[in-house]
């Protein structure tokens, strides 16, 4: 957890950080390489990223708890939804004719200039076809508009894919917690994006 936000009434952290980012990364990458992965799909037209509403709260929930071992419950993403600072939003994927699916989430929170991106999860058969990316930037370009210049998350350092996901973004490594996580106990990376916004790609 990052200190500076704990005077300033974050959302509900504590538990939501331990497990957002803790999530089953070596599992995820896993299934990530199962053999699911007809193409990238970031910019494709079926694919849009929008803000979350609260009718896509059990949706969320259901991803999340298959993608990581402590999840969020759905009451802290519907609190989520109701505070001005959290930034949450949802890709989902459109076929022709068909109603859209989520395929994947992302919640941050902007405090003046800094932020700290807090969850992320793309479904497993979606994962490797760009739609993380497509969110993280999301993120990273609306901060920026808002006046970010700084965004703090926290990571295991067992999750390669998370951890290349924000590299390619211009995310370093700044620091490290001793015993962070629960189930599995592993430490955290700090990682931080210091608005290098020529790293920001263009939204899908
Ligand atoms: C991390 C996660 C969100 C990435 O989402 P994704 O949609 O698969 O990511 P993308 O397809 O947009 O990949 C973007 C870049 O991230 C890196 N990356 C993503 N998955 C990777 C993997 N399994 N192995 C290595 N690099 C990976 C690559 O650099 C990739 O770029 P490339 O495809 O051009 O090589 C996804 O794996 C996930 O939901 N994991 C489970 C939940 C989790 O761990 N969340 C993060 C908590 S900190």
């Amino acid at each position: 957890m990052d200190e500076r936000f704990q005077s300033t009434d974050p959302p509900p952290r504590p538990s939501p950080m331990i497990k957002a980012e803790g999530g089953l990364g070596t599992k995820a990458d896993t299934r990530s390489s199962a053999g699911v992965n007809p193409g990238p799909m970031a910019g494709a037209p079926g694919l849009r990223v929008r803000p979350a509403l609260e009718s896509d709260v059990a949706a969320i929930e259901a991803l999340e708890q298959s993608s990581f071992s402590d999840p969020w419950s759905a009451s802290s993403f519907r609190s989520s939804l109701e505070r001005p600072e959290v930034h949450m939003t949802v890709a989902e994927w459109r076929d022709e004719g068909t109603e859209p699916i989520l395929v994947g989430y992302m919640v941050a929170w902007f405090m003046g200039p800094e932020g700290e991106i807090a969850n992320i999860a793309v479904e497993a058969s979606w994962q490797r076809r760009g739609v993380g990316a497509v969110l993280l930037d999301e993120v990273l370009a609306t901060g920026q508009a808002a006046g970010v210049d700084t965004i703090y998350l926290e990571v295991r350092p067992s999750n390669a894919a998370a951890q290349a996901l924000y590299a390619g973004r211009g995310f370093r490594t700044v620091g490290r917690r001793r015993n962070y996580y629960l189930d599995p106990p592993e430490d955290a990376l700090v990682l931080r994006w210091d608005g290098d916004h020529s790293l920001v790609r263009a939204r899908a």
